[in-house]
């Protein structure tokens, strides 16, 4: 059954809403947090080889499944292969969004609460005071599992009404416009004294550093971040048009999203040195940190200080919801079509199961403690199962099946737009898609597991 699902106007909106997806806290709030606690400079070198070892390589991986099939992500992975069974990789994406959905929630609840009081002029006090009120806030039972079931709330009727016209053209304006805040707050905080400390920890690579941990965490960050393997860049590849050149779609996309994430960093740790934070503060950093650059850097203008972090934390809202859509998106695209369910009624059903997992992530890092799993809180073991196994194996998944079950020739149909693009690079992604991802991939999960 063909049902209408999401349509995105223009090639430019199509290309927008799949960078809105991979672009969000996974860029500002996760990658400089996994930075600071994984060395720095080495960190990055490591997430910038799985991009383009195995970042891109992914992507126009998903991409071709997507389009090929042109159906939600369980039925996108039948129709390409000659067997049902490979429909399992879809649905593992599936369970894999919806899981992360649940845990991405609570973060961008606490920047629509961290909004709403920078809107009040909230945010003020020494290094020490935000920091207790950011300990505070998020270890109080009520108010971030709220939040947090609010920013699903909305993103569950941005889903059912249809507005992706609206966040289409919204795009168009309000990402650039989070990529000029950036460069401004970038400056703000690089002006800050001993923020040079911050610049070299980013960029001077300390290798002894370097370790195995350092290369698992580079590449769930950077499969997190490029939203793969999880099935949403297939779901949206589903919307692009016979015309969409998908090599150059998938590089433009990682190198944006690669750019946005640096400059997080750069935002980040000059600051985080200048005012005393360790790098290594964990999911809290950007919390912390910021507040102090508002204050600090603007103090003479106090006004603007608020101006700037109004209008930060609004475009943090916005960069989350574009990636929590697309979560949301593939479930509900799933069971409305799967299970011939209204699409509202569809959506309840993802809306409802992620709001009550992101209820126990929220209270696992807040009032109750006791809710661990592995050793770590439900939340931490939530994305640790996401970004270091259900990602990865997702991708590994697909591209064997691309690999090694899919013919040659759809590949390259697909590949080169149906031989109207010259497809110079098309060998070196048969090869890398066929022997590179899988072996590389497959040793990283190995090691994860203790097998070597
Ligand atoms: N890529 C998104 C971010 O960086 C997160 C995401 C992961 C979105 C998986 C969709 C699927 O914030």
């Amino acid at each position: 059954m063909r049902v209408e699902r999401v349509n995105f106007g223009s090639k430019l909106g199509i290309i927008l809403a799949t960078a809105g997806s991979a672009v969000g806290l996974g860029n500002v709030w996760r990658f400089p947090y996994m930075t600071g606690e994984n060395g720095g400079a080495v960190f990055i070198i490591a997430y910038v080889v799985c991009i383009l070892l195995l970042g891109i390589p992914g992507m126009v991986g998903e991409f071709i499944v997507g389009r090929h099939s042109q159906a939600n992500a369980a039925r996108a992975y039948a129709s390409i292969s000659s067997h049902r069974w490979w429909g399992f990789v879809g649905l593992l994406g599936i369970v894999t969004s919806s899981i992360i959905l649940g845990f991405y929630a609570v973060v961008a609840g606490w920047c629509l609460h961290y909004l709403g009081v920078s809107i009040v002029g909230g945010l003020k006090g020494d290094t020490e005071a935000i920091t207790a009120y950011f300990q505070q806030y998020s270890a109080d039972p009520v108010k971030p599992a709220f939040m947090g079931i609010v920013f699903i709330l909305i993103t569950h009727f941005v889903i059912v009404r249809g507005v992706q016209r609206g966040i289409e053209k919204a795009s168009k304006v309000l990402m650039p416009l989070l990529f000029l805040l950036l460069l401004v707050i970038v400056a703000a905080s690089c002006s800050l004294p001993g923020a040079f400390q911050g610049v070299e920890f980013l960029f001077r690579p300390d290798f002894s550093k370097l370790s195995s941990r350092v290369f698992l965490e580079a590449l769930g960050q950077a499969f997190f971040s490029l939203s793969l393997g999880t099935a949403c860049l297939c779901t949206y590849a589903s919307y692009f048009s016979r015309h969409t050149n998908l090599l150059r779609a998938a590089s433009q996309i990682a190198f944006v999203d690669c750019l946005i994430a640096v400059l997080a960093g750069l935002m980040i740790f000059p600051a985080a040195f200048s005012v005393g934070v360790q790098p290594d503060s964990g999911p809290s950093l950007i919390f912390i940190t910021l507040p102090n650059v508002f204050q600090q850097a603007f103090a003479a203008m106090p006004v603007v200080g608020q101006v700037i972090s109004v209008m930060f934390y609004a475009l943090l809202v916005f960069a989350a919801l574009t990636s929590t859509i697309s979560m949301h998106e593939i479930g509900t695209a799933f069971f409305h079509e799967e299970l011939h369910l209204q699409r509202r009624h569809a959506a309840w059903i993802v809306t409802v199961a992620c709001c009550v997992l992101s209820v126990f992530c929220s209270l696992s890092v807040g009032g109750f403690g006791g809710l661990q799993v592995m050793g770590m809180s439900l939340m931490d073991f939530c994305d640790f199962l996401t970004a270091q196994v259900m990602l990865p194996l997702g991708a590994l998944l697909t591209s064997v099946l691309l690999g090694w079950f899919v013919r040659s020739r759809v590949l390259h149909d697909e590949f080169t737009n149906w031989g109207t693009l010259r497809g110079l690079w098309f060998p070196v992604y048969k090869f890398g898609v066929r022997y590179v991802v899988p072996i590389c991939i497959l040793l990283i999960l190995m090691h994860l597991f203790g097998v070597i």
